[in-house]
């Protein structure tokens, strides 16, 4: 192995440039140059790639969002565009590949490794924490500290108001941050994707609560439940007429300075990923359980369901009498 590549994919996520300066650097350490690749699979596909060594990572650890630029590929949704992706490695003569994303990148870069035998590397980065194989994946603990200071703001004006405020967070079709942003956050209640709920229930509860004493309420919606946000809050307001507001956080949970969980990880995977392409690992992610590194095959990284944690989901539903 004399050269690695590395790329970002997907939506961004806060430690993506953390985890991209520790495979740069781990790469000098041992020997090998590193060319970075701009704009994810789409990069690849045209050839937008050059060498970068570790100054040219520096001053970044701290900072949100990827220098590498991301997007969200179709052209490698194709196998032409695969096979010209696949010439530019060779051009460049990189011999392994680290990809930094979700289960969509980890699916593109499975399908290099199939097709052209390419040694790749997948290191778990998005905010979704949706990903088998890894406790956490880098950027998920930044946005749900982003997203829980936006729910103790709601919750001052919601408490000003005696309201009722449904925030929408982020996960896509998985409930992990809104769990742990409803636990957190003290949230009187949580609906996410895995755990089905009847928004009539809810409805009532709700009902109840302001029997048993409590003026607001906080209800946190994950972005894959039925309906969002919005239908949670009109079945609310149908079925006991109380007033509810509704703010969605969007992409807001995206961006800002990583926190030191994140950063961490990103340094600590980057660099587990570009040593496993040095053992001749391939078409494998490089996580972490309980604290230890754990290497799955990328195809199991989205077949399999990591479910939201009981615990945390179980004593958030207690926490709210
Ligand atoms: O995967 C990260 C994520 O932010 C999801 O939580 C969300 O569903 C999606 O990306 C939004 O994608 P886009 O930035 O393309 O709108």
């Amino acid at each position: 192995l004399r050269r690695i590549g590395v790329l970002t994919s997907g939506g961004d996520a806060p430690g993506m440039n953390a985890a991209v300066r520790a495979v740069v650097r781990t790469a000098a350490f041992h020997g090998l140059e590193t060319v970075g690749i701009r704009r994810g699979f789409n990069g690849l596909h045209d050839g937008e790639m050059g060498l970068i060594g570790p100054r040219d990572v520096a001053n970044i650890i701290q900072r949100g969002g990827t220098r590498l630029l991301t997007a969200r590929s179709q052209a490698w949704m194709t196998p032409e565009g695969r096979a010209q992706g696949a010439e530019h490695l060779r051009h460049w003569e990189v011999d392994g590949l680290v990809v930094i994303g979700g289960d969509g990148s980890f699916q593109g870069a499975h399908l290099l490794a199939q097709e052209y035998g390419i040694r790749v590397i997948g290191v778990p980065g998005t905010i979704d924490n949706d990903l088998y194989g890894t406790d956490y994946t880098i950027g998920y603990h930044t946005a749900v500290q982003t997203a829980l200071d936006a729910v103790d703001r709601l919750r001052d004006t919601g408490a000003s108001h005696e309201r009722i405020f449904v925030i929408e967070v982020m996960g896509r079709h998985a409930g992990h941050i809104a769990v742990e942003v409803a636990l957190a956050g003290g949230a009187e209640e949580v609906l996410v994707p895995e755990r089905p709920a009847d928004l009539e229930a809810v409805a009532d509860e709700v009902q109840r609560s302001i029997k048993r004493g409590k003026t607001s309420s906080i209800i946190i919606v994950a972005e894959g439940f039925p309906g969002g946000a919005e239908g949670a809050a009109s079945a609310i307001n149908e079925r006991i007429g109380e007033e509810t507001r509704v703010s969605i956080l969007g992409h807001i949970q995206r961006g800002g300075s990583p926190v030191a969980r994140d950063r961490v990880l990103a340094s600590v995977l980057g660099r587990a990923a570009t040593e496993a392409l040095m053992a001749g690992r391939s078409d494998v992610m490089v996580g972490e359980v309980g604290h230890m590194l754990n290497f799955v095959p990328l195809e199991h990284t989205w077949t399999r369901r990591k479910d939201v944690t009981d615990t945390q989901y179980d004593t958030a539903k207690l926490l709210s009498i």
